[in-house]
């Protein structure tokens, strides 16, 4: 349909001339990197404040090598207009900000441009119609173990170079495409934008995964390479920033392109939902019992939470409202009284005094707390933060048992109980092994023991872990393969220690009650995780009361919603539990997230005497 090419032109640029799927070529790179070309040819279809994107007027039959191709260059974008078919020179180069990223083929130093003809029609590729639609599982050949396999960064995309095959891994269909004009049909978007408004939607064609808040969920080591990131419009609008996960974006057409860490779309002009999702979420389905048959515990990241932190009432509130007041809550990010000033407080009983006010100011329930102050700085997070976690817990309900507060770094103990009460703690409550390698400049694990205040005292252990970040990883569509998983050794080790106090509990007592419930920044599935279950003998309380696999999450991290927080129970706890993660703040913009984390409430049956075990 477009090859219209004046004989002159072609006459002029014969010598050398490149097609642009040579340019391209059938990799990742392109086999004319750093050489010059001349006589490129092609369609303009785009055109942004760096540059010009080309349609090859002569494409061929080989779906590995894009037709499409980027021109950068600071005038040329003044002297071509969208529709004219050019002939131009210049020098293919391979771009990227930052050695964890992926590179972007492009021509750049444009000159001996020929405008061959103009106003020839511009007809985007409908994503899934005139492509194939995009893979749903897998990102690259070279992910050995899968995209979390471990050891990470064992290739790179830039020196393998594989051939593309982009019917079956996803980064290769993105290349595939890079620098052409594209349609997304029936787009949703999955998540909120970040500071740049670049914002992850999916298309019309087979997404796995979809939640029932319009996002997709990470099933697995899935991590849904059939979603695509949205970046700056092309025209030098703004995506807005006030959107959230299930808005309606409708049709979305632009280029791809692939920058900052990940191959994305620049939509001709900004995203405007169409129909905007709706903003409520309903409160846990299930209350406490206020007795042994059914003990509500609660686990929630509650971000550097300090006195005046902003967010605080909206803690509050939640706690009230959305989780309705459970007898044991696992706090997380509970930073001093002093929040980040860096003045060697480190005590945090003014920010749990600060939420318990609260929260007795709007429901009238009381809460006590539970907590270790760490030693100044000693604990990672924000530099005189000293984020731990704590417990707050209703005195009407559960009590610490024989109390004995362990300080920052006595270590806690499995020891027998002197009144044949089984297993009990030296300290309660008390930080495991808080001297190890494993926890420098990370938060403490915090085990207590309990006992039930009404009808006979029933025991149960609870230990509140706070893993270390995944922070310094790179993206899931960056040049290291698999993807760097920072910090997975560290957690690696802190899912050890924790699992084998646990097996300590178990092995005295196999009937024992015991939760671990937190922020474990790693997913199920992932070896800190799997170790964690294996060596402490706990039961995923996700897969004993069967929640749906594409709700299984309590955070939202580029593309995907995902599951950092959980709760592992002891199998003489499974019998009739219930267990529901709100997502309350993954499904939010970010004027309305109170936390970066989801909440989850469990209610578990203490009374049971589990004779089978
Ligand atoms: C490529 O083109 C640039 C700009 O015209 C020129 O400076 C350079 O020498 C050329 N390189 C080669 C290898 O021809
Ligand atoms: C392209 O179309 C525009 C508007 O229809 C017209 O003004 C212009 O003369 C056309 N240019 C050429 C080169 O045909
Ligand atoms: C969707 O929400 C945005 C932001 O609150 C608002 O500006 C816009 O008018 C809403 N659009 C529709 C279709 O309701
Ligand atoms: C406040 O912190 C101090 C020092 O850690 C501790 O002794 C005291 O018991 C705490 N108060 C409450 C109400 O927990």
């Amino acid at each position: 349909m477009l090859k219209v090419i004046a004989p002159l032109a072609v006459a002029a640029a014969s010598v050398a001339a490149e097609t642009i799927a040579q340019i391209n070529g059938n990799t990742f790179l392109s086999p004319l990197r750093n050489q010059n070309v001349t006589g490129v040819v092609g369609l303009v279809t785009a055109k942004n404040n760096q540059g010009v994107f080309l349609r090859s007027t002569e494409p061929d039959e080989d779906p590995t090598t894009s037709e499409g191709l980027f021109v950068f260059g600071g005038t040329l974008r003044n002297n071509v207009q969208v529709g004219d078919i050019i002939s131009i020179d210049g020098r293919v180069e391979e771009y990227r900000s930052n050695n964890l990223h992926g590179y972007l083929t492009e021509l750049t130093g444009p000159r001996n441009l020929q405008v061959i003809s103009s106003n020839n029609t511009v007809t985007p590729l409908v994503i899934g119609v005139d492509t194939p639609s995009p893979p749903t599982e897998l990102f690259s050949s070279l992910d050995e173990g899968g995209v979390f396999g471990a050891p990470n960064a064992v290739n790179l995309i830039s020196t393998s170079n594989p051939e593309l095959d982009p019917t079956t891994y996803g980064l290769d269909f993105w290349e595939s495409l890079v620098g052409e004009l594209v349609t997304i049909k029936d787009a949703y978007q999955i998540g909120r934008p970040n500071q740049f408004g670049d914002t992850w939607v999916r298309g019309d064609w087979k997404v796995t995964g979809v939640n029932s808040q319009g996002g997709v969920t990470m099933l697995g080591s899935d991590a849904n390479p059939e979603t695509i990131l949205i970046g700056s419009p092309l025209d030098g609008s703004r995506n807005p920033s006030d959107t959230k996960m299930g808005d309606y974006l409708g049709d979305i057409t632009g280029t791809v392109y692939n920058a900052f860490g990940f191959y994305r779309i620049l939509p001709t002009t900004r995203l405007t939902p169409l129909v905007n999702s709706t903003t409520d979420f309903p409160p846990v389905s299930f209350e406490s019992r206020g007795t042994c048959r059914g003990i509500t515990v609660a686990s929630y990241n509650a971000r550097n939470l300090e006195p005046r932190s902003p967010h605080m009432p909206g803690v509050a509130e939640q706690i009230v409202t959305k989780m309705l007041s459970p007898d044991i809550i696992c706090l997380q990010e509970v930073q001093d009284d002093s929040g980040e000033a860096n003045d060697g407080v480190v005590t945090a009983n003014l920010t749990l005094t600060t939420l318990v006010g609260l929260i007795e100011e709007l429901s009238g329930v009381v809460y006590d707390f539970t907590e270790i102050a760490g030693l100044d700085n000693q604990d990672g997070g924000a530099p005189g933060g000293n984020i731990r976690v704590a417990y707050l817990y209703r005195p009407d309900v559960v009590e610490l048992y024989q109390p004995n507060l362990g300080g920052p770094l006595d270590v806690n103990e499995v020891l027998e109980g002197a009144n044949g009460e089984g297993p009990v703690l030296k300290f309660n409550p008390g930080r495991i092994e808080p001297s190890a390698d494993a926890w420098a400049n990370s938060r403490k694990p915090l085990a207590a023991m309990w006992k039930t205040v009404k009808g006979t005292g029933k025991l149960f252990f609870t230990v509140n872990v706070h893993f270390t970040s995944k922070g310094g990883s790179s993206t899931l569509h960056g040049d290291p393969r698999p993807p760097i998983n920072n910090g997975i050794e560290k957690r690696n080790d802190q899912a050890t220690i924790t699992a084998d106090f646990i097996a300590q509990i178990l092995a005295l007592d196999p009937a024992a009650r015991m939760i671990l419930s937190g922020d474990m920044n790693e997913f199920v599935g992932v070896a800190p995780i799997s170790t964690l279950l294996s060596r402490s003998g706990l039961l995923d309380l996700e897969d004993v009361v069967g929640i749906q696999p594409a709700e299984r999450y309590t955070y939202l991290f580029d593309n995907n919603c995902q599951a950092l927080d959980h709760m592992f129970i002891s199998p003489s706890l499974s019998r009739g539990a219930l267990y529901e993660h709100l997502h309350l703040n993954t499904w939010q913009n970010y004027n309305n997230q109170v936390s970066d984390h989801d909440m989850s409430v469990a209610r578990l049956n203490m009374c049971g005497c589990v004779s089978k075990l």
